[in-house]
């Protein structure tokens, strides 16, 4: 009796007091389309769906369609409390279906009602990116290690989804400092909550060369033995680099690798002095200059030493691209750079990948099949960008990187402690409100593939540095690459953006908190 009377009495000032709203806003769900990036469709309506400790995990479909459940329960597990088995036999609160043929190769539904939530999908890509929605549909906290109150609710109604483009990257320069595989896998995940499917690796430049080629072992330990600013670099073992692909493939994502040529290339002429046109191999480079070195074009070593390369890493990688670089190739004449890559694509080819480049391959041939990725500016000069849109023109795809906009290394602002700024200065706004549709004139939108938002790492050392720069603009860029061009819209996107913070808080992400962002100040 006393307690009864206790809990009226708390119910009564509850009442009393506006402070009794909280508890009744944490157990509104997140309306259905608060999702970054913007789903395809959404139909909110009917119950919320609550996960409970009865809730269980049912998967039909192939082995690999479990291992998303399996990660989904590791995500949900440790901020519910809850058991969470997952199970083949059909019942259970949160179903996750194979269906052949309707959604694409990474499309989804959300069905979420009072009975439980489907999500449907042609492949286990589908079911994975479908997972991150859910993510983003349940409160912020259930992103936490340790134990949280709930409710766990998710709201009714179906999301229906699936990407504008199928090359959504995100690139990671680890030359100019080195990222450990654990460096690595972390971003990876950070990857994949927002649904990016491609990681470029940038695995040499002057300063570090960053995987083993047994072939040519000096290019890993003397090539790969320093960064910008001296300190000990490092580089990929054979089985480093492996466990980064089976890693990145775990979260749907495929490894595109770079070996940069011919210019950015120190780290190899310092390795081995046959590749220099003197004979002479010069030091190891730590500062930040671009534009000084390039493989010797005439000699027949060079291409030895690009077939064996490219053939070693080709065999690493099992997917589909290779990136040969091809930038600010300043000390190499124009004839030298067009035989080069004229000698150099086939080989790719050869070894059964596809090219890309960075768009000055479209100063030279671009190979049959070949991406070029523009890093344009605004104000790069129109002679250069009519020169991509007319290889645009005669099929060479695009990948839409523009250094303006989606560098996450330019600072946000000039009180940015990290990142550089030739470029410009790039806001959150600025960062996602273009149409990479629409982007380049003269190319046209059939010949964008997507999207990529590179990040060079001259000033940036660690794990807390690259989130810093990633985040927020890598959401945007993900959208970019992910939702319909009928979504996009900054009013709409800051609000959802701005639900992203609480979920990076509670990821442990430290993140730019642009004003320009309503954030939640609770
Ligand atoms: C580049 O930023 N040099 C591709």
């Amino acid at each position: 009796m006393a307690r009864i009377l206790g809990s009226l009495l708390l119910v009564a000032a509850a009442g009393a007091f506006t402070v009794g709203a909280a508890p009744a806003a944490r157990a509104t769900p997140t309306p259905l389309d608060r999702v970054v990036p913007a789903p395809a469709s959404v139909t909110p309506g009917g119950s919320p769906y609550r996960i409970t400790r009865g809730t269980r995990i049912s998967v039909t479909g192939s082995g690999e369609a479990r291992r998303v459940g399996e990660y989904l329960a590791a995500v949900l597990r440790p901020s519910t409390g809850y058991p969470l088995p997952v199970t083949a036999n059909g019942h259970g609160g949160i179903r996750l279906r194979i269906t052949k043929g309707v959604f694409g190769a990474e499309g989804y539904r959300l069905d979420s009602g009072r009975g439980g939530i489907t999500i449907t999908a042609s492949a286990p890509a589908g079911l994975f990116h479908g997972v991150q929605t859910l993510r983003q549909l349940l409160p912020a906290a259930v992103e936490k290690k340790s134990v949280q109150p709930g409710p766990w609710l998710v709201a009714g109604g179906t999301v229906q989804d699936s990407p504008r483009y199928a090359y959504r990257g995100a690139m990671l320069d680890v030359s100019r400092h080195f990222f450990t595989v654990a460096q690595v896998k972390r971003y990876i995940d950070e990857l994949a909550l927002y649904k990016i499917n491609k990681l470029h690796l940038h695995l040499s430049d002057d300063q570090g060369w960053r995987i083993a080629i047994d072939s040519w072992p000096r290019l890993a330990t003397y090539g790969g033995s320093t960064q910008v600013g001296g300190g000990p670099g490092g580089h990929y073992t054979k089985a480093d680099y492996r466990e980064i692909v089976r890693y990145a493939a775990s979260r749907y994502l495929e490894v595109v690798p770079e070996i940069d040529l011919p210019g950015h290339t120190n780290a190899a002429l310092a390795s081995y002095a046959d590749l220099n046109c003197d004979g002479v191999a010069p030091p190891l480079y730590t500062g930040t200059d671009v534009g000084f070195s390039t493989l010797c074009v005439p000699k027949k070593i060079t291409y030895d030493f690009v077939d064996d390369v490219v053939r070693e890493l080709a065999a690493l990688t099992p997917g589909r691209y290779l990136h040969i670089g091809g930038d600010e190739a300043h000390s190499t004449s124009h004839a030298d750079y067009v035989a080069f890559m004229d000698k150099v694509q086939p080989v790719v080819a050869k070894y059964g990948k596809t090219v890309i480049g960075w768009h000055q391959l479209t100063g030279a041939t671009p190979a049959p099949g070949a991406l070029a990725q523009y890093w344009g500016l605004d104000d790069t000069s129109a002679e250069e960008k009519a020169q991509v849109a007319k290889a645009a023109r005669n099929g060479t795809g695009l990948i839409l990187s523009p250094a303006d906009r989606i560098y996450l290394d330019m600072k946000y602002t000039e009180d940015t402690p990290l990142g550089q700024d030739w470029a410009g200065l790039v806001e959150v706004r600025r960062s996602y409100d273009w149409d990479p549709g629409h982007y380049l004139d003269g190319a046209p939108a059939s010949a964008v593939r997507g999207v990529e938002a590179p990040l060079w790492t001259e000033t940036i050392t660690d794990s807390a540095d690259i989130e810093y720069m990633a985040f927020p603009r890598l959401a945007g860029a993900a959208e970019l690459g992910w939702s319909p061009a009928a979504t996009h819209g900054w009013d709409g996107y800051k609000v959802r953006l701005a639900a992203q913070g609480p979920r990076w808080d509670a990821l442990g992400i430290k993140y730019y908190k642009s004003p320009q962002v309503p954030w939640p100040t609770s």
